[in-house]
């Protein structure tokens, strides 16, 4: 069975696409390259001994999207996550980011009604519910106001999909992620950011490697054991299992709503400097951190209640802390060893 995989030679895109091929389904992927480069196309051959489909378009191209879904009849469900993710650039840029995320999941709708595609997993994130009143948050927490543009964006596209799924046969699993981190264990695929960092993790990775002269903690100052801010971090081989899962739900028809939500993350919180002392601990090595102002829009903490995900997907995040280290880690120093 084929499955379009937008964004697929991005960061969860690829753990997905290698997680779809290794469960015996084909790939089209579908990428502008905007923030990920062609030769992972390559990099996920090299691991599942197969290569997926590559159409580099940009979806918010309404008139190729439509031809490609057309050329590939035999698309059967689709996983989307093309789309623009940085917090911080969101907020300076709002129309980009509006334009972006919405057009081209309207035309990737569209595309897939001409085509009668009815299956779409959507990448949605824990950004929706903001600082939740309740911990751990749970499917059916209230949703705040998004705290920028890209947020927002992941709250319209929900929208967007549950008002075409009520009068369509659209069907959609809406799966919002926590922090997914690490990489696959073959070093072969990664997160690739382009220029500074803006998450904690690879940023960790890249003063380590001596990219960055020191790591930023945002923040000392919140109500928590130490002062640092909390995050569910899931291992993003975890994550991926669970879009493989999620797409068989749609394809089987074993789904309970047109609509369904499930939080994917591993329950557990961690504060930033339990994850600077688990990269230390794995990596042997001594971290050079500072304690700088918090960083605005961020919230105090956050994790997940993934029970109805364990109980309704089968799915649980099995891996830990210093797993997902480790990955990112031996991921950061394959990519060292290529630039030398
Ligand atoms: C953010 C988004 C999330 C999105 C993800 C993708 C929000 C609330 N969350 O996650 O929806 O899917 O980005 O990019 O918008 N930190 C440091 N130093 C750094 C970087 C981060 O201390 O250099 C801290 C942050 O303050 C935070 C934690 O590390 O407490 C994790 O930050 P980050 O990796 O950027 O992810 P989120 O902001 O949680």
């Amino acid at each position: 069975m084929k499955i379009l995989v937008t964004g697929g030679t991005g960061y969860i895109g690829s753990h997905t696409v290698v997680a779809l091929q290794n469960e015996g389904f084909d790939v089209v992927i579908i990428d502008n390259l905007c923030n990920s480069e062609r030769k992972v196309v390559d990099s996920i051959a090299q691991i599942t001994g197969k290569k997926p489909i590559f159409e580099e378009i940009d979806l918010v191209d309404r008139k190729k999207t439509l031809e490609c879904l057309k050329k590939h009849k035999d698309i059967v469900g689709v996983i989307h996550f093309a789309a623009l993710k940085a917090v911080g650039e969101s907020v300076k840029k709002p129309l980009f980011y509006y334009r972006n995320n919405i057009y081209s999941l309207i035309n990737l709708l569209e595309a897939m009604q001409s085509n009668a595609i009815d299956n779409i997993v959507f990448s949605s994130s824990c950004t929706v519910y903001g600082q939740p009143d309740q911990l751990p948050v749970k499917e059916d927490s209230p949703l705040k106001k998004a705290k920028s543009p890209y947020g927002n964006t992941k709250k319209m596209s929900e929208d967007i999909i549950i008002d075409t799924s009520e009068v369509t046969s659209l069907k959609c699993i809406s799966l919002r992620y926590f922090n997914p981190i690490g990489a696959h264990k073959s070093a072969l695929i990664g997160e690739l950011p382009i220029g500074i960092p803006d998450n904690l993790v690879p940023y960790i990775t890249q003063a380590a490697i001596g990219k960055r002269k020191y790591v930023r903690v945002f923040g000392n100052d919140y109500n928590t054991h130490d002062g640092t801010a909390i995050r569910d971090y899931i291992h993003i081989t975890d994550l991926a299992k669970a879009h493989v899962i999620a797409i068989n739900r749609l394809l089987s028809k074993t789904n309970k709503k047109q609509f369904e939500i499930f939080n994917l993350g591993t329950g557990r919180g961690n504060t930033v400097l339990e994850v600077i002392e688990s990269f230390e601990k794995v990596s042997g090595l001594k971290l050079n951190y500072k304690f700088v102002d918090r960083r605005k829009g961020d919230i105090e903490k956050v994790w997940a209640d993934t029970s109805f995900a364990n109980r309704e997907l089968g799915w649980k995040a099995e891996k830990g802390l210093d797993e997902m280290m480790i990955s990112a880690w031996n991921w950061e120093k394959a990519l060292a060893q290529k630039a030398d």
